[in-house]
């Protein structure tokens, strides 16, 4: 049997943090049993909003791959590989460029929405309108079926299904496969200071924190504010570390925990304290082999060079059909 192809790429614009590890990576290993899947670094897309200044790229596509692996992402299941490697990623954003009218990339949300909300530098580029082209190409280059994304992410998805159709009906060659997005069933981790976890609220978690970053983090994290005194009673529902307790703790524990905190059965203190010893616990296993991963850079380097290596054929061959129907093939 034919298994289906996956592919999904994540930006190597920072940090992993416990977010990326339960919203995507934790759904990326999963779905290694019953797919072919794709995973790579999308360095390039990373250029696109932060050209200023590049100094961390590098550094961030090894953290990935250092994170990658220690949550279970197995080189031998999957192919594990970096944009910046394969050429072939750009040799298609460029001929989509061509067939890409500029409305499509206008109308995009999430285009408006950063133009609106990033101020600092100017994003009034080619690279960041074409961002979505490269992303299409970025699946349109191995077929894929399945694309495991967030919500965000959802017209950028639609934008390559109908690059996919626009392309066959101008070309009369049906070389692509429209790929259908995979939304993960994930509970969503806040930041520590209730907004969503993100790198550019400063409210994140790292995979890279010591556990004794963590856990400082999470006792600083704002608890019910009408809760003052020790015997003030409790509202869990208001409160930034009961929706941590929600997705690290035990339901019959959280249940305790919840008529405990509203009876001041239980003091702040104490429910962070237990939160620490759930998440190390939690993330044991993890931490472990990401400690050694961190310890062989060069290890995981030959991994991404490799993987890329193997992504390159699959591009190469697709693209090889895409300059056929264009009737540019020169091989
Ligand atoms: N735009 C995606 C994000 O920010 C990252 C990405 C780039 C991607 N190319 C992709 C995701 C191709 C899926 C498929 O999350
Ligand atoms: Fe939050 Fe726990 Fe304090 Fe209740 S006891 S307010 S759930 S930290």
């Amino acid at each position: 049997m034919i298994k289906e192809r996956v592919l999904s790429g994540m930006q190597s614009s920072g940090r992993l943090h416990l977010g990326n590890l339960l919203g995507a990576l934790e759904n990326w290993v999963a779905m290694q049993e019953s797919y072919e899947c794709f995973y790579f670094v999308a360095d390039w897309h990373a250029i696109s909003t932060n050209y200023q200044d590049t100094s961390e790229l590098r550094q961030n596509m090894v953290d990935i791959g250092v994170n990658w692996l220690a949550a279970g992402l197995n080189p031998e299941k999957s192919t594990l590989f970096v944009q910046s490697l394969v050429p072939q990623h750009a040799v298609l954003y460029v001929l989509l460029g061509m067939i890409t009218p500029l409305p499509w990339l206008e109308r995009m949300v999430s285009y408006k929405e950063k133009m609106e909300n990033i101020k600092d530098r100017n994003l009034y580029t080619h690279g960041f309108l074409g961002y979505p082209v490269l992303q299409a190409a970025d699946i349109m280059l191995y077929k894929a079926n399945l694309v495991p994304v967030g919500q965000d992410q959802l017209q950028h998805l639609e934008l390559t299904r109908d690059l996919v159709r626009h392309f066959h009906e101008l070309y009369k060659k049906k070389v692509f496969v429209e790929p259908k997005a995979k939304m993960a069933k994930v509970k969503k981790l806040p930041g520590i200071d209730g907004r969503k976890m993100s790198k550019s609220y400063n409210n994140a978690i790292f995979l890279s924190d010591s556990k004794k970053d963590r856990n400082k983090k999470i006792m600083s994290i704002v608890t019910d504010p009408q809760r003052v005194r020790r015997d003030d009673k409790g509202n869990p529902d208001v409160c930034n570390v009961y929706a941590f307790h929600k997705i690290f703790t035990s339901a019959q524990r959280v249940k305790e925990i919840d008529s405990a905190c509203r009876d001041a059965f239980i003091g702040c203190v104490d429910c962070k304290k237990e939160l620490t010893k759930n998440l190390a616990e939690r993330m044991g296993p993890f931490d472990e082999k990401r400690a050694y991963f961190e310890a062989r850079k060069d290890e995981v380097n030959e991994i991404l060079r490799e993987g890329s290596a193997k992504a390159e054929k699959v591009a190469a061959k697709t693209l090889g059909e895409v300059e056929n129907a264009l009737n540019i093939s020169v091989r």
